[in-house]
Order: C-alpha cells, then sequence, then structure tokens
C-alpha cells in the first residue's frame, strides 16, 4: 500500500487509527468544507486568509483519506451559488486552486490518486479548466484512490443536466420510455462513483447546500462544530468511528429485529 497523501514515512499511525474497524470503512467520503470566511472574521482577517487556511485542511483531508483507505473522497470546492460572491474573493479561489493543482499534482500522482471533477467545468477560466483536464488525464489509471473537486457545481443543476442528456437519447432514438432512478444516475458527472457513505460538513451548519443531491441519499451525516481551515486528520478518524457506530438501514429495520423468514413469506397472521 501507497503512502498517505503528505504523510510522513516512517511514522507511528495515529492512535485512534487503531480503533478504526477496517472492514467498515466508508468506501466514499463527500466534504461541505464551510466556515474559511467565519474564521478569517473570528480572526480579523481577509474571507481570502481563510480559504488560503482552507489548503491545510484540504491536504488533511486527503493525507487521512489515503491514511484510513477510504477509496473516494469528494470536495465541495466551489458551488454554482459561488459565483455570485464578489468577483475578487473567485478570482482569488480560482487562483488558489491552481496554485494547489500545480503544488499537489506531484503528490497526487506519488500516491497513485485518480483526479477528477464534477460540475460545469467549462464555466471555469480557461487556464484553471486546462490545469485540471491535465491532471484528470495524467491520472486517469489509476484505480486505487479517487480524489473529485466540485466546481461550479450544483445538486440541482447536476440532475436537471441528467434529465436533458435522457430527453436527447429519446429524441435520438424516438422511442419513448419511462425513466427509471437508474436511467438518471448514469448520467451523472460522475456515474461510476459509489454513492457517498458519509457526508461531512464543518462549521456547524446544518444544510446540505445543493452538494449531491441525488447521491446522499442513504448517506451518513456527521456534523463538525469547527470552522474548514481547522480540520485536521483527528477530526476525519473520529467521525469515522461516529460513522461505524452507526447502524445504516437504508430504509429497513436491523437485522436484529427483522420479522424472520417464514413469517415474512406468508404475511400477517
Ligand atoms: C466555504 O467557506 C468554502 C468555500 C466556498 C471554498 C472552499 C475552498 C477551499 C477550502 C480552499 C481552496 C480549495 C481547494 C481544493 C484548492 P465560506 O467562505 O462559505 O465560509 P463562511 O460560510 O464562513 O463565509
Amino acid at each position: 500500500m501507497k503512502e498517505g497523501f503528505g504523510s510522513t514515512e516512517g511514522q507511528e499511525p495515529h492512535p485512534l487509527l487503531r480503533l478504526v474497524d477496517p472492514q467498515r470503512v466508508p468506501q466514499h467520503v463527500a466534504i461541505i468544507m464551510d466556515g474559511n470566511g467565519r474564521w478569517a472574521k473570528s480572526r480579523g482577517l481577509p474571507r481570502i486568509e481563510g480559504h488560503k487556511a482552507g489548503i491545510e485542511a484540504v491536504r488533511q483531508a486527503v493525507t487521512a483519506a489515503g491514511n484510513l483507505h477510504v477509496r473516494y473522497l469528494t470536495l465541495y470546492a466551489f458551488s454554482m451559488e459561488n459565483w455570485k460572491r464578489p468577483s475578487a474573493e473567485v478570482r482569488a479561489l480560482f487562483s488558489l486552486l491552481r496554485r494547489f493543482i500545480t503544488s499537489e499534482s506531484r503528490e497526487i500522482l506519488k500516491n497513485g490518486i485518480r483526479f477528477r471533477t464534477i460540475g460545469r467545468i467549462d464555466d471555469l477560466p480557461a487556464r484553471v479548466r486546462s490545469l485540471l483536464r491535465d491532471l484528470e488525464e495524467r491520472t486517469k489509471h489509476f484505480e486505487e484512490r479517487t480524489l473529485t473537486l466540485a466546481l461550479s457545481y450544483g445538486g440541482r443543476t447536476e440532475i436537471a443536466d441528467a434529465c436533458n442528456a435522457l430527453v436527447a437519447e429519446a429524441v435520438r432514438s424516438g422511442i419513448p420510455k419511462e425513466v427509471t432512478t437508474e436511467d438518471v444516475a448514469r448520467h451523472l458527472y460522475a456515474p461510476d462513483l459509489p454513492d457517498p457513505d458519509l457526508l461531512i460538513r464543518t462549521s456547524g451548519e446544518y444544510r446540505i447546500s445543493n452538494f449531491l443531491l441525488w447521491q446522499i441519499a442513504y448517506a451518513e451525516m456527521v456534523i463538525l462544530d469547527i470552522f474548514w481551515p481547522d480540520f485536521r486528520a483527528e477530526h476525519f478518524y473520529e467521525t469515522v468511528l461516529d460513522y461505524q457506530r452507526r447502524e445504516r438501514r437504508y430504509g429497513g429495520v436491523s437485522p436484529s429485529k427483522a420479522e424472520p423468514p417464514e413469517r415474512t413469506r406468508r404475511g400477517a397472521r
């Protein structure tokens, strides 16, 4: 197994890692990185300083995901709604993203991480787009781990885009047919990614903010009462431990409370 992103070879594993059940690690973790602005404000700094500090938290999240052997990590880096922010902040965010891709691409390659994006990537500045496309291309053969950045992303737009693709398909084939959930899922931005098992949000807000609306149908949620720039690998480990204490029933009942099979077959008696 390769070393985690940014982890230091030869270091003792974090004690919390020993408590994690390796058989029940979430396959896909998605994170709403929130609170950069408030982190900066609480220190009397401009908002962009919060975003800058958020980069170290991104590195910590990728490292922790690697140490836990989480296969898919998806980060909400820029929403469609974020375009409404002052243009200086938007420019600064893309400049940070460019710097991040440039400085971390070696680590991403070294750690065998497939890099992907979801969202309306064509909306992004050309220079950012080409950096993203280049890294996606150079890492597309990696299978063990995937880091996905959601950029110019909106969950409702993703579903609408999928519906439009289905309409186009029906028009092309000339055969009208009933749309199934599988049809929609196959037209999402990254249809091959499994649904997130765990959704983390920082900053103590209980909101989904238009993130992965389709995919989080059965995700377990953990809200952390810290701002994103304060997020560290330990928070990731603690969150996974919390996830492992939960029972996922997907709308069913727990195995201990399930009806015995004979009774279920005969119906109510
Ligand atoms: C939300 O905090 C965060 C964002 C809109 C941007 C996330 C960006 C980063 C973590 C840094 C760059 C990321 C990468 C992947 C290079 P907010 O500004 O909405 O905080 P607030 O709610 O306190 O105002």
